[in-house]
């Protein structure tokens, strides 16, 4: 394990990589065309054989799934549609069995219009403490027909909704996914429980979904979104209602409470903020442990803009003794394959939409070689859930089956993010492709063409993305890539990434137009591409297994 490697197994989230399941889609046990956790427990040893660390389970909790689960009714259950609690238990119990940490996601800047609260804050009139458990006020105009400010929605939309009673309430999401007023104490005491809830059942971390959302500012003034009134975190300074100062008393609050547990618990936020350095400021010593580096993923395959990101990274978080992590897919993001088929390939969100057909086999290429310069890079990485598959997005889902709120509340401008989370393909030649037993309807429909693409056929074949993952993270466990996180650039021509992660270890991307001779000394130890004669196709990323000398030119 990483964790022997480093010598302190209470710092395995150091290094650790973690594969993000979203338990509607990854498999199916019962046959009812859902995922579900014993669909997930069976399918454990997969994960352990690919080699993560662990795995982060997206909401598992009761919910209307207004939001594919991020509209929770229910912090301390379990959605029947993925069993119980008792299987929540198994499942960490097995898991830990098979050497695999377990983090969940914990959603907690809103709850679902069906919890219980906002029922009765619903029923409660104006003024009652149960309206103040979430954020509610009066409108603007005559008789409060306007909103009570100009702030909008990440699904579309303004960010409030009038209930009859004339009062408006708060939802930076969905209408359904009601904001929770932070600074009631209420609030604070029983999520406190909600943290030891979960943390006492054994799990090893939490995943603060929306972490920059939870406070805002006092007044809730008008925000100035500019001349590009989106939902835009990374653009945003200075918002009234994203990364709001007195988020940091919360996520200190959550570290002491972690603390007090002698194993350890950990903590990863969710924050899509405006700059590397922003998001240190979630990863303080007294606050959160980590935090998803979403700015990799948006660098796409440019090798400016990665190593600028690399290097912004690295200097904000390695002086501040934070391991950087690093991020390539997840529920929220058009598929890798998808996206690095394209002739844009950075900055590419859901709302973009489906217009410009990918080319898979470029984008297959550049997602194996960009996987690989991930897994080279110092500290953690997250692995979305079929991106060891390369499966690409399913762009043509049928209008019927799009369950995403962002179709709905953009009058189906935006087809949204249900692309990405077409159902895992395990095994056979045709749908449901083992995701569900034979017969079953998965809850969104597999394409055919997933038939070259399932586990069962990857695994047999040892050019597979399945098979280059498998490797890489077999080697990143041999090689001393978890021990330190030094990283020394080394000179190299435009459009080639070149570093060195110890004196035996080299990384070299060529995210060039010309193939690149690696160096007669050149070992190589792995590669997204053949490379044939010492040289490094276009697109490719080359593990080398010694110091050797720099690319001589083309
Ligand atoms: C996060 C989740 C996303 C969800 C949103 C609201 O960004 O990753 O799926 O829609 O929060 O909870």
């Amino acid at each position: 394990m990483n964790t022997e490697i480093a010598g302190d197994p209470a710092a395995w989230w150091r290094h650790a990589v973690i594969y993000e399941v979203y338990p509607r889609s990854f498999a199916d046990g019962n046959g009812d065309g859902d995922g579900d956790l014993a669909g997930l427990r069976a399918h454990l040893g997969y994960l352990a054989d690919l080699g993560v660390d662990g795995l982060w389970v997206a909401p598992w909790y009761p919910s209307p799934m207004a939001d594919g689960g991020y509209d929770v009714s229910d912090f301390c259950g379990i959605h029947p549609m993925f069993g119980t609690l008792d299987d929540a238990d198994a499942l960490i119990a097995d898991a830990h069995a098979v050497g695999l940490k377990v983090i969940v996601d914990m959603v907690a800047n809103h709850t679902s219009d069906e919890h219980p609260w906002f029922e009765a804050a619903r029923g409660a009139g104006p003024g009652s403490p149960e309206r103040d458990r979430y954020i509610f006020a009066d409108g603007r105009g005559a008789r409060g027909a306007l909103p009570p400010n100009n702030w909008i929605s990440a699904f579309g939309g303004p960010a409030w909704t009038r209930l009859p009673d004339g009062q408006w309430y708060l939802h930076l999401f969905a209408p359904e996914q009601p904001d929770l007023n932070w600074s009631n104490p209420h609030v604070l005491a029983d999520f406190d429980d909600v943290l030891r809830f979960w943390f006492d059942r054994g799990i090893d971390g939490l995943r603060i979904d929306a972490a920059p959302a939870f406070i805002k500012q006092p007044g809730l003034p008008d925000a100035d979104y500019g001349d590009d009134p989106r939902f835009t975190t990374v653009k945003w300074v200075g918002n009234p209602h994203w990364d709001v100062e007195g988020v940091h008393d919360l996520f200190r609050r959550w570290r002491a409470l972690a603390d007090t547990y002698p194993d350890g618990r950990i903590f990863v936020a969710e924050a899509i903020v405006n700059s590397a350095e922003r998001l240190l400021r979630y990863v303080r010593p007294d606050e959160l442990h980590t935090a998803f580096n979403f700015h990799f993923l948006k660098a796409g395959w440019d090798a400016v803009r990665l190593r600028g990101v690399i290097d912004d990274t690295l200097a904000g978080f390695l002086p501040a003794g934070v391991p950087p992590t690093w991020v390539l897919g997840s529920h929220d993001d058009v598929r890798l394959v998808s996206r690095f088929g394209k002739a844009t390939t950075w900055s590419q969100h859901v709302a973009d939409g489906a217009d410009e057909l990918p080319d898979l086999d470029l984008g297959t290429r550049r997602a194996r070689a960009a996987t690989l310069l991930m897994l080279a890079l110092p500290g953690g990485a997250y692995i979305y859930q079929g991106d060891e598959l390369g499966l690409p997005n399913v762009d043509d889902l049928p209008d019927g089956v799009l369950q995403d709120p962002f179709f709905r509340r953009t009058g189906g401008a935006i087809r949204g993010r249900d692309g990405c989370r077409v159902p895992m393909p395990w095994s056979g030649d045709a749908p449901p492709f083992g995701f569900s037993p034979a017969g079953g309807q998965p809850w969104l429909p597999i394409p055919e063409a997933w038939a070259g693409r399932t586990v069962e056929r990857q695994a047999q074949d040892p050019n597979s993305m399945l098979a280059l993952c498998r490797a890489a993270l077999r080697q990143r466990r041999l090689l001393p890539l978890t021990e330190t996180q030094d990283l020394t650039w080394r000179t190299s021509p435009e459009g080639v990434l070149d570093f060195d992660r110890s004196p035996h270890f080299r990384c070299v991307a060529n995210i060039s137009a010309e193939p690149l001779a690696l160096g007669v000394d050149a070992q190589v130890l792995l590669s997204s591409a053949p490379v044939i004669g010492g040289m490094l196709p276009v697109d490719a990323v080359a593990w080398l297994s010694h110091p050797a000398r720099a690319p001589q030119g083309r």
